[in-house]
């Protein structure tokens, strides 16, 4: 079918059956579905009836090849016009085989394996019948109180640029259409989802429109220049309309601006959620403003369904603008060869025989080595295969390391820490206890960990966050780690031995308590499937550790937001001429983070040396280059991410202390050296001036290299227009 056919299409489609278009309902709603138990209370509920179900557009959430041909086959069976439907779903960090939650992906600074993990989810996800993943979330994140950090790769707008262009790629492929093992990649939550004030989901987000645009909007922009086929709306408010009804964010600046033409979807209720929000008395003004808004798909309510029809008669909706919504959902369903082909991808076979593959599991497991981030090693990483270890924890032998938007990843099929470290060495090298739950602990379980761990070499202390504690609607105002855990710390610390803490979590912590009494620190984050054997990997020294932090670790909550791209204030503490008490600080705590953005350990070290740049003047067709070599001086092979990053030194609005520009992996062997050449042009300088016009500003600039967000060598220069 050409876009002529879908013309025409359109044109056979009563006022009714296109407004059903535009709704998006859960699995259980749809005959063929295997849980259809529920259907009668939602529907009623919602105030819809079968004939709206039998005309929707799209289904929420369903997964598996028979399930999905079932419902499809029934679907076009029954629609006057045999449309098929859109399946969506939220393949968030994998399909079954279960990679890191995107927060430690982030950390692995790894682009490639990033998008050949998203390749792998779609190819699980498409024979399985799915169509459409709601991802990748490219919210950048500066407070690790708001739950769905976890769900983000981090608090830098370049970094998150690059991975949400890695995740369009792996998800969507070049070949959409023909590619059956793609899904279409549907960027959120537009926009600025990330910045809920005070760190609660679904809360006020308030900015400047400059701040939007500098900060947050990149990395939708990166996923939409990559060819993202959908955008969802954010829930929040975005310069004080919520994002759903924000005619001004979704017609002018995604529409108009960065061209959008493809499919935008409401979030969950959220086209309801205007009255709750205070912009719409009922649900027929909260449909008409979603309507003149934008939004194509509205997800999981009715408003739609029950008032469009009445506002186009009323003449307060144009019924070109509903058109041209369900043209746009027709183009998609076309691009993806449903009209020819409605079960696109979905084959019970294939689905049998690639998920969860011993394939996937192996880039799971290389995904994981590379998104752990070493924080602490005292001399006592790696492990020697002939220590007698203890591992203690709640962690030590659970499941629960997936992580959140993990729904169809069993934690029976996860790897534990325990399984992955009983492959390194002999049983009787490795003892195990609880030692506590993640909140409770006993004096049994306390009694139980000290006299396993006492004829112990070290101790290994798995620790952490369930995953319920993060993810959406899992904020927490204190992000220390559950007093139970830092008791059993305590306990174990008395008996003197060398102890390695392990951290399975889904945010950034104050580790308070941990980092003080441990000699090492791994933090995990939720690793996945593969996840207890990439730890065992890394412990034993296998692999050496390579992730490097995309988010800050508060030194405490009280310093949150704390993220490196900060201002530097007209008082900045520590500058040679400031006052003791009259500068921009903390009485009580440091204004540094425990650990910086784009920090990380490993077990070898680098040095950093000869930075030079080939210019001290760099012109818009003269761009300059900034080189540095990197020597391996430690003992064994290892991998670095060279950062390099500027300070434009006066702009026209106050520009951050750093800025990340780019970076380089590489991979030395001890004593080998590599020098790394950057190149810095005019438009890498240009930023979002008091006007909102994107430029440059010409004056003094300082670059910098180094190995993370703190240290490093600098070199300044000049831009001269
Ligand atoms: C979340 C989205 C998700 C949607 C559908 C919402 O609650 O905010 O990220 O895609 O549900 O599951």
């Amino acid at each position: 079918m050409n876009e002529n056919k879908l013309t025409v299409l359109l044109g056979q489609m009563t006022l009714d059956e296109k407004i059903a278009q535009l709704t998006q309902l859960a699995t259980p709603f749809f005959k063929g579905a295997s849980d259809q138990g529920q259907i009668t209370g939602p529907m009623v509920n919602m105030g819809i009836d079968e004939e709206v179900v039998m005309n929707s557009g799209s289904v929420l959430g369903a997964s598996g090849a028979k399930e999905i041909i079932n419902i499809q086959r029934t679907h076009i069976e029954e629609n006057r016009l045999g449309i098929p439907l859109l399946f969506m779903s939220d393949i968030v960090h994998g399909f079954k085989t279960i990679f890191p939650v995107p927060l430690g992906i982030g950390c692995s600074w790894d682009l490639e394996l990033t998008e050949k993990s998203a390749e792998i989810a779609a190819k699980e996800a498409s024979v399985s019948g799915v169509h459409v993943t709601f991802a990748p979330m490219v919210d950048l994140v500066r407070d690790p109180r708001w739950g769905r950090v976890m769900e983000s790769t981090g608090e830098d707008s370049y970094l998150n640029s690059q991975f949400a262009r890695a995740y369009v790629r792996g998800f969507q492929g070049s070949d959409l259409t023909h590619d059956l093992h793609r899904v279409a990649a549907c960027v959120k939550h537009f926009a600025a989802y990330g910045a809920a004030e005070g760190g609660r989901d679904y809360n006020t987000v308030d900015m400047s429109e400059r701040e939007l645009r500098e900060t947050y909007l990149p990395a939708y922009k990166a996923a939409l220049a990559e060819g993202c086929e959908m955008v969802m709306a954010a829930f929040n408010t975005v310069l004080g309309i919520p994002a759903t009804g924000n005619k001004k964010l979704m017609r002018s600046i995604l529409r108009e601006e960065m061209n959008f033409n493809g499919v935008l979807i409401s979030d969950w209720g959220a086209v309801k959620e205007m009255i709750p929000h205070g912009v719409a008395e009922d649900e027929k003004e909260a449909a008409l403003k979603s309507i003149t808004a934008g939004i194509d798909i509205e997800m999981m309510t009715a408003t739609y369904v029950n008032y469009l029809k009445e506002l186009v008669a009323e003449k307060v909706v144009d019924e070109t603008i509903i058109d041209e919504a369900v043209l746009r959902i027709l183009e998609l369903k076309e691009r993806l060869g449903l009209f020819e082909n409605p079960y696109r991808g979905a084959d019970e076979k294939l689905e049998q025989e690639i998920v969860m593959s011993a394939e996937h599991r192996d880039i799971a497991r290389k995904l994981a080595v590379k998104s752990c981030v070493l924080l602490k090693n005292e001399n006592v990483l790696p492990l020697n295969k002939k220590q007698k270890i203890s591992l203690i924890g709640p962690f030590a032998q659970s499941g629960d390391i997936l992580g959140p938007w993990s729904w169809l990843g069993s934690k029976e099929d996860a790897v534990t820490l325990r399984e992955g470290m009983k492959m390194k060495v002999e049983s009787s090298q490795l003892t195990l206890a609880k030692g506590s739950g993640i909140e409770t602990v006993s004096e049994e379980q306390l009694h139980e960990a000290e006299r396993v761990a006492k004829d112990a070499d070290l101790i290994v202390l798995a620790l952490g966050e369930d995953s319920e504690m993060s993810g959406e609607a899992g904020c927490r105002a204190n992000i220390k780690l559950p007093d139970a855990q830092l008791k059993l710390i305590q306990h174990l610390k008395k008996l003197n031995k060398p102890m390695v803490a392990v951290l399975f979590n889904g945010r950034p912590l104050d580790l308070h308590g941990v980092i003080d009494q441990v000699d090492g620190v791994l933090e995990a984050w939720y690793p996945g499937t593969e996840g207890g054997a990439a730890v065992a990997d890394l412990l034993y020294g296998d692999e050496n550790p390579s992730g490097r932090l995309s988010m800050s670790f508060p030194f405490s909550v009280g310093q949150v937001p704390v993220y490196y791209n900060h201002f530097n204030t007209g008082r900045p503490k520590g500058a040679p001429d400031a006052q003791v008490r009259y500068v921009s600080q903390y009485l009580d705590i440091p204004n540094d983070p425990l650990f910086p953005f784009g920090f990380g350990l490993g077990y070898t070290s680098f040095f950093y040396s000869e930075m030079a740049i080939s210019e001290e003047v760099m012109t818009p067709d003269q761009p300059i280059t900034v080189s540095v070599t990197v020597t391996n001086n430690g003992s064994r092979e290892g991998e670095e991410t060279v950062q390099l990053y500027i300070r434009d030194v006066s702009g026209e609005v106050v520009r951050p202390l750093k800025e990340l520009k780019d970076f380089e992996k590489v991979v030395l062997e001890p004593g080998e050296s590599k020098k790394l050449t950057f190149t810095l042009t005019e438009p890498q300088l240009r930023y979002h001036h008091s006007d909102l016009q994107f430029e440059s500003d010409p004056g003094k600039f300082i670059a910098y290299v180094g190995p993370n967000s703190k240290e490093g060598t600098e070199q300044s220069f000049t831009l001269v227009k």
